[in-house]
Parts: C-alpha cells; structure tokens; sequence
C-alpha cells in the first residue's frame, strides 16, 4: 500500500536566515520580498518546507531571537501584509512555512518587559523572572549559556532577572497562567495566519526550578557554545518536568488545525530527553544536533544513526542536520580546500537517511563560512565579547551566494551589506552550479528528486549494514515497494565492497562519480575515494 506523504515527515525543508538571503530593498539586508523573488529557485531545488529564522521586530541583540513584538513582523523584513504574500506565494508552489518561535525569553524591548520592569506590583512584573540577591551577590549560581551570571541586577526594578541567553533577553515566566495563555495564543495568531509549522527556540528552557536552587558544579567543564563555558550541571534551569504537559497543550492547539508541525531545538547535553519531548501528543519532532558536531568519521555519523534507529525510538521521527545558523557550516568543517567531493558524499548521507532533513540556505552550493579577523568588524554578540577566544557565529551567517557580481546578487553592488560576501563567490555561486552539471548544487537538485520519486527513501525503514571498514557507511532503506542499498565512502582511498546478496544484480540509481555502471555488478563493487552510491534492486 502506498504510503500517505505527510511534508513535514517525507518531504525536504530548508533554512534562511532572512538578513542574509536576498536583499530586495538595498539597505544591505535581506527581506520578505527578496525571498519571494528565489521562490522558483527553491521550488527548482524541490525542497518541501521553508524555516524563517525569527522576523518579528527585534532590536537585533540576538538578531531576532530577540522578540520586541510576536504578532508582527520587523519593518527591515516587511509587514504582515508581505509576510502573507510571501505565505501565500510559497503555498502556489507546494512549500510549506514553518515560523521560529523564541519562546523561552522576550526582548527587553517587549513592551511586557518594559511594564514589568516599572514596579512590583505591574500586571506584567510575572511574565518574567525576578528574585532579590544573597548576601550581595546574584540570586543562585546559574550561568547564561553566552557568558557570565544568568542574573542581572535592574536599576529601575531594584531586583535581578533572569535571562539564559544576553541581558537583552529576559527569560519569561511560563510558571505565570497569564503568561502561559499568552503563548498559547501566539500559536493560534501564527496559526491562524496559515502558518504550517514551528521551530521552538530552546524549548527545553522553558520552565526553571521553582526555588532556584543552585546548579551543582561540573567537572570537567563542558562547551556546548564554544569555549565559554560550561562549569555547571542544568539540574534546575534546563528540562523541567512541567514541560511536558506545556508540549502537549502546544500539540492540542497545533491538532486543532490542518497538517500543523512543531520542531523543537534541544542542544545535545539531552539526547535522552529528546526522545520523550518528540513523543506522540507532544513534539512532532525534535532537532538531533550530533551531526554539526560530529569529525568527518563514518563511526561517528554511525553512532547517531544508531540511536535514532533504536528500537525503543522507533516511534520518534528523526531530523538531520549539516548547518545551521549558530555553528560553523558543513563545508568549513568537512571540506578540504575548494574541493566539494566531501560535501557530496554528506548530500547523500542527509538525503538518504530516515529522518526529515533539513537544508541551511548556501550549503547546497557548499558555501564556506566568511574568516573572522578583526574584533570590530564582528556582528554576532557572542564574537564581539569574547574575541579572539570565540569568533561568534557571523562565519556561517553570511549573504546567499547568487552570482558573480559584487556582492554576489545578494544585494546592489554599491550597497555594503551586513556582512561581507565570500570572495569565493567569483566561482562558488547559483549561476555557475546550475550550468554545470556536476556541481553541488545539481547534485542536491537530483538527489531530492530521488527522495521524492523513491518511497523506499522518503519513507522507507532503514537497516545498518556492516560492512567491515570503518570509513564506510551503509544502510538500505525498504518501502513495501522497493529496496535500495546506500553506500559511502568517507576516505580518501579506493574501497573494494562485498555488496548484500541482494544487490549483486542491481542497477545503479545514483552516484557521486558515476552516470552508469559499466559492468554488471557481480559480488564487489569497486567504491571510489570519497564516492556515495544508491543501488536499486
Ligand atoms: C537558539 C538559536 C540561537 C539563539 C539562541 C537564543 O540556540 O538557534 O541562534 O542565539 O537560541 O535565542
């Protein structure tokens, strides 16, 4: 029986970071209207699904993940007006919007936080976190996840607040019912704008101990954001049981309409709690992060798939992902100098596997993160504090590579956008990789289709297959109509394989090197250095 395509779980997404897609209005930074105008690129790349990075107005701390506003969008990117067409333009060509929504703290430019902040007896003085110091000293031990006390003491509120993140993002008080109502009603706005799906922004943050007890001490310290921390245990400020009943209420609103999805990010520290946000009635899915910190090592990428193929995660929709907009992108960490013979090899592995996966917008034509030299040139906060120990992220957030122009078709040429391009985009560019057909880009463009035509890989079950070399990767995924056998080679060097029984007589649906096979396949398939195949019974 053919299986029912559900797009959140068959089909491919794709990220923008919307500053750094195409710029419509030449102020050097990306916009609603400028993503409208790459639709048909995307729908030519066959993806299924766009991710906004958040657009509601922000003061940029964080760069958007600094919400002034939920219910709107911020001037530099359009308004609700542009939102619905991009919206509706997207849907005329089968892609579906899933909307970032930063839930766990507000900008202190929220109008709640600036009422809250006025006296304690304002209405909105609970929507967020406030405590008195001890002895002097901040409230508890806790540590904001970009450096220093979680705590910071308010003038103008004579107490501190909380915030994880920046001192510009206050954590909000998801304890507070009023507050609560206030979110669920922000997935209802969205949703009733014809908003498909979510990405939650660092839901597992959600709640904090209601004593604020001190986190007991780690050691050794971990880094889960680079090298600037991580001296403690998050026993009382990250993964509160009271935020599993918040999912399942999130999950009732998102039933109450059409085809709705909710993913949400978790940073690895929880690989085990993953599993029990991304259960039925709550999380649709949830983002397995061990790929943008795994070595080029097929053990490793083993590893992950291992335990999302579990038999107890059976139920769990996996995601897999190469790139995004906080880590550096794949093709900085993987690839060797200009060469993209890696990056084919990673297309395949993301495209193949079971799980949805998702794209970061530049990494289809194999961008390369921008170098980071000087401390006055960096943009992200991260950066401009602890620099040269942390770069920050401005590596991976740079503009969209279009074309050989200055500024890469990103922007008009006489405008400075607001990050540099790559030099490299003289070469590495749309334009030039859909002319040539064994680009990257042509590669993800052909690979999709695959996924897409192929149920055994949109759908399929997968089996790991050992095959004895610890630089190869190889699974089969198999529908009720069809079996397929994917194979990669991570090394440099020649690898002769013994393909399954199966497959001795099977044709070659795909690879990396190859338009055809020229012999019939026997027992052995001679597996080129760095080539990926798909084989088809
Ligand atoms: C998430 C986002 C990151 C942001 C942080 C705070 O980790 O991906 O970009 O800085 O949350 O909202």
């Amino acid at each position: 029986m053919a299986v029912q395509k559900l797009w959140w779980k068959h089909g491919v997404v794709y990220q923008i970071y919307p500053r750094s897609f195409k710029d419509s209005n030449a102020d050097g930074i990306g916009d609603l209207e400028g993503i409208i105008s790459k639709l048909d690129y995307l729908q030519e790349l066959g993806i299924d699904a766009i991710w906004l990075s958040p657009i509601y107005p922000s003061p940029d701390a964080d760069f958007g993940y600094d919400v002034a506003d939920y219910r709107d969008i911020d001037p530099k990117y359009g308004d609700l007006e542009s939102f619905q067409r991009f919206q509706s333009e997207a849907h005329k060509r089968n892609i579906k919007v899933i909307m970032d929504l930063v839930l766990n703290h507000s900008s202190d430019q929220h109008k709640w936080f600036v009422e809250a902040r006025q006296s304690k007896d304002n209405p909105y003085r609970d929507y967020y976190i406030w405590a008195d110091g001890k002895n002097g000293k901040a409230p508890n031990n806790w540590g904001a996840i970009f450096g220093g006390s979680a705590w910071n003491w308010d003038e103008q509120a004579q107490q501190y607040y909380l915030h994880l993140f920046y001192e510009g993002q206050p954590d909000l008080n998801w304890r507070n019912p009023k507050l609560y109502q206030e979110m669920m009603d922000i997935f209802r706005f969205w949703c009733d704008r014809g908003v498909d799906g979510f990405r939650l922004d660092v839901f597992n943050l959600y709640y904090k101990d209601k004593d604020l007890r001190d986190n007991p001490r780690r050691f050794p310290p971990t880094p889960p954001f680079g090298r600037i921390y991580d001296w403690q245990d998050h026993l009382y400020d990250f993964d509160q049981p009271e935020m599993l009943p918040a999912l399942e209420d999130i999950r009732k609103i998102l039933d109450s309409y059409p085809e709705r999805y909710a993913v949400g990010e978790t940073y690895p520290e929880v690989a085990d709690t993953v599993t029990s946000y991304a259960a039925p009635g709550r999380l649709h899915a949830a983002f397995n992060f061990a790929f943008l910190h795994n070595d080029w090592k097929a053990k490793q990428f083993l590893k992950t798939i291992q335990f999302w193929e579990a038999p107890e995660n059976a139920e769990i929709q996996p995601t897999y992902v190469l790139g995004n907009h906080d880590v550096p992108r794949p093709a900085t960490r993987y690839a060797k100098g200009k060469e993209d013979a890696r990056m084919k090899v990673a297309a395949v592995m993301l495209l193949t596997l079971r799980g949805t996966p998702y794209i970061y917008y530049g990494d289809e034509i194999g961008q390369r993160d921008i170098p980071v030299r000087r401390r006055k040139d960096i943009q992200d906060p991260i950066g401009k504090r602890y620099f040269p120990l942390m770069k920050g992220r401005d590596g991976c957030r740079a503009p969209m590579q279009w074309d050989a122009s200055d500024n890469a078709g990103f922007t008009s040429a006489e405008v400075k956008p607001w990050l540099p391009v790559h030099k490299d985009h003289t070469h590495r560019n749309v334009v030039a990789q859909t002319n040539d057909p064994d680009s990257l880009l042509n590669q993800y463009k052909t690979l999709i289709k695959l996924r897409k035509e192929n149920s055994a890989l949109y759908a399929g079950d997968l089996t790991l297959i050992d095959l004895n070399s610890s630089d190869i990767l190889a699974y089969t995924r198999s529908s009720a109509e069809q079996t397929v056998f994917i194979c990669l080679n991570f090394s440099n060097k020649t690898q002769m394989i013994h393909l399954p029984k199966e497959f001795t007589q099977a044709t070659l649906l795909y690879s990396t090197h190859k338009k055809a096979l020229t012999d019939p396949l026997e027992n052995t398939y001679s597996l080129q250095a760095n080539e990926a195949i798909i084989l088809q019974q």
